[in-house]
């Protein structure tokens, strides 16, 4: 059994699809935490009601992103992971924190890498007239944003679409991908070579 921790911020839809997948796929994983930087993350009360160990480690209590990223690597660690999944976490994390878990720890971002790294996806695509917008699931790196491509959903962007409009169609399909991604690093199905990822059963890594 390998044990998967879900690092959050809000309200954790995608956290709640990968805890849903992971029991009824009957992944030979177990989620062994949630630990969000805000108290009042939304996520946290679903965690809780599925008997998921949860903790809270608010940046607002340290001097700095090296002090508070050695708390949550402490804490993380505490739950003996072998997968860290990002589902939300809206926190730069340092290079020290990332190479602890390099290899082993995804993030979800709202875009078609390497376009549009950062916040406000949706209405830069929707700005610079993209017509096609969607996820990434990649393995994270020091760098925002920019480690190896696990997998990409893609959907249209519509004439008369909102970033809430496109928001909403992004996320229905990251709560298809990012379980699928997951699933595949817990049973060990991707390769890494120069940078590029591959399913090695071949499964499909456009959605
Ligand atoms: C998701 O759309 C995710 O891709 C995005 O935040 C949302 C979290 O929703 N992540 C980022 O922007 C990370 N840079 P959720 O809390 O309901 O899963």
């Amino acid at each position: 059994m390998k044990n998967i921790v879900i690092l959050i911020s809000g309200r954790g839809s995608n956290m709640e699809a990968i805890v849903q997948a992971c029991a009824t796929e009957g992944w030979p994983a177990r989620i062994a935490a949630v630990i969000s930087n805000r108290p009042d993350a939304a996520g946290l009360q679903f965690a809780q009601a599925r008997g998921i160990a949860t903790a809270v480690v608010d940046h607002k209590g340290f001097a700095d992103r090296e002090a508070f990223d050695a708390e949550l690597a402490r804490a993380v660690h505490g739950f003996s992971p072998d997968v860290v999944v990002l589902a939300g976490f809206m926190r730069i994390l340092t290079p020290g924190f990332v190479k602890q878990f390099e290899g082993r720890m995804l993030n979800v971002h709202p875009s078609l890498l390497p376009a549009f790294p950062g916040l406000g996806t949706h209405q830069r695509a929707i700005e610079a007239g993209c017509k096609v917008a969607g996820a990434t699931v990649h393995f994270v790196t020091p760098e925002l944003d920019h480690g190896p491509i696990i997998a990409q959903a893609a959907v249209a962007v519509l004439p008369g679409d909102t970033e809430e409009t496109l928001a909403a169609r992004v996320l229905s399909r990251e709560h298809l991908l990012y379980p699928r991604a997951v699933r595949w690093l817990v049973e060990g199905l991707l390769r890494v070579d120069a940078g590029v990822v591959t399913q090695i059963k071949g499964e499909p890594q456009l959605l």
